[in-house]
């Protein structure tokens, strides 16, 4: 029987949790705590709920290792201390079996997690079946199909772990320096980023996309905060079938009112240098687990290194390849461009090669004024951003050159008519950065439920 005052706590109630808490010590020694706080209920009676990790039965003692989201711990069990029901229920209980286990908390270096529980009460709630994933290799369709249960792994945890961190640190970073979060449509009318990648979808008789992007609408916003973000899904019907694509992705759209190309560079090796400190900061541990060579991430400091586009061609020119000036870098470009020890923005992009609202270079009209930031180890471009056109002309232009429809964006268009302004943003790529500071090879990994050619299940 679990006590039942002893619930969960609202954020703001921990005065009464702890005092709840220290009532039931005194009153039936059954204390429910989650396992990330064993650490100060050494010498305690407590209670955990759980999942079963492993179990090891020997003659007179058995091991089960108990997972309950928060923590691991150890409960043990010698035969002579419990009555037989007790022995029997834990020496035959399977992986994935739900557990409550009473028992008094030790300190034992050698179990994992650090802490081991003497247990004197255990009861399966519910059995864990013949689970699907062993502790042996299976391949990846197989786990990606079981990837409800794949979840629940330690390699998996501490991924999706360090994702959550990197958000709320996007968060942070923004809420902070007094950025407004601007929540963007998903079903849009007009086109974000190229008609090529378009998921289209019927809004009660009209054409609808699902975004590719939040930007044209964070421009609107910055006209009425001057600093905004937007961090949601966006989507991309992309046929690539490559370690960096998926269909849904999330991704982090800054957007700054009077700032151009170079205080834009500026904002994203700010907010990439936090990101990767936090990360190195609040997610030890999980980077251990992932085996994560963190030396490259901790030398991580503004400023990046800075290449033009056209001297990027130059140098893979020099180096053999056959790019010519105007097309577009590829992967394998990318990796050889990123050949540094920090991340490195490509700069001025021509304009053939980009999207239609990047802002015309002055001093180079063939060229646009927006970067690429390609990230070390061949992790290749996690951020892509610009200055925007903000000259009413020169953007219609480009619209009607793109033959993009028109009337689509008479509302963005406004935005140059009632009091244009010089504005720059970009866009971040979650999975892929967090795929880079994890040390992960595929971006599939790094989000819960990936959406990729050929998957829309689990
Ligand atoms: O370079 P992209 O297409 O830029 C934009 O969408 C702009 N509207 C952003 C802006 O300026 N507000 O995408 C930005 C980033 C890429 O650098 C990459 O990290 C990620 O989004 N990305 C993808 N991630 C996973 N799968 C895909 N298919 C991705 N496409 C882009
Ligand atoms: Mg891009």
């Amino acid at each position: 029987m679990l006590p039942a005052r002893l619930v969960t706590p609202i954020p703001g109630s921990e005065h009464l949790e702890t005092r709840n808490r220290s009532e039931a010590k005194l009153s039936d020694h059954n204390m429910r705590i989650e396992l990330r706080e064993l650490g100060s209920h050494v010498g305690d009676e407590v209670v955990i709920e759980g999942w079963v990790q492993t179990v090891r039965a020997h003659a007179k003692v058995a091991f089960v290792v108990v997972r309950d989201g928060t923590g691991l711990v150890q409960a043990v069990m010698g035969r002579q201390d419990v009555d037989p029901a007790t022995w029997e229920a834990a020496t035959t209980v399977t992986q994935e079996s739900t557990l409550v286990v009473t028992g008094t908390v030790r300190k034992e270096p050698r179990a994992p997690g650090g802490y081991e529980i003497g247990v004197s009460r255990f009861t399966v709630l519910a059995p864990g079946g013949e689970f699907p994933i062993q502790p042996k290799e299976h391949g990846v369709d197989f786990l990606l199909d079981h990837r409800h249960l794949w979840l629940r792994s330690t390699q998996q945890r501490a991924i999706l772990r360090v994702r959550a961190e990197v958000e709320q640190a996007i968060h942070d970073y923004f809420y902070e320096r007094g950025f407004v979060r601007i929540d963007t449509p998903i079903l849009t009318g007009a086109i974000g980023e190229s008609a090529g990648t378009l998921f289209e979808t019927d809004y009660f008789g009209e054409r609808a996309f699902l975004a590719q992007t939040g930007q044209l609408y964070v421009e609107a916003a910055a006209a009425a905060f001057r600093k905004v973000y937007c961090f949601g899904p966006t989507f991309r019907a992309e046929k690539s079938k490559t370690r960096r694509h998926l269909t849904e992705f999330w991704m982090l759209e800054p957007e700054v009112a009077f700032a151009d190309s170079n205080d834009n560079m500026r904002l994203q090796e700010d907010l990439l240098t936090y990101l990767v400190q936090r990360a190195l900061e609040r997610c030890g541990e999980e980077l251990t687990v992932l085996e994560r060579d963190t030396t490259l991430l901790e030398r991580v400091r503004p400023p990046f290194p800075r290449v033009s586009y056209t001297e990027a061609v130059a140098r893979l020119q020099a180096a053999g390849s056959s790019i010519q000036w105007g097309e577009d870098l590829g992967a394998e470009d990318e990796t050889k461009l990123a050949a540094y020890e920090l991340p490195v923005f490509i700069y001025n992009y021509p304009r053939e090669a980009k999207a239609f609202y990047m802002k015309e270079n002055p001093d180079d009209p063939r060229t646009v004024l927006c970067n690429d930031l390609l990230a070390p180890e061949g992790y290749g471009e996690i951020i892509g951003g610009s200055q925007r056109e903000d000259d009413l002309d020169k953007l219609l232009a480009r619209i009607r050159e793109e033959h993009l429809p028109e009337a689509a964006y008479n509302w963005y268009l406004d935005l140059r008519r009632y009091g244009t302004f010089p504005h720059s943003g970009f866009g971040l790529g979650l999975e892929r950065t967090v795929a880079w500071i994890t040390g992960r090879h595929h971006v599939r990994e790094l989000i819960p439920f990936p959406r990729m050619l050929h998957r829309l299940t689990p």
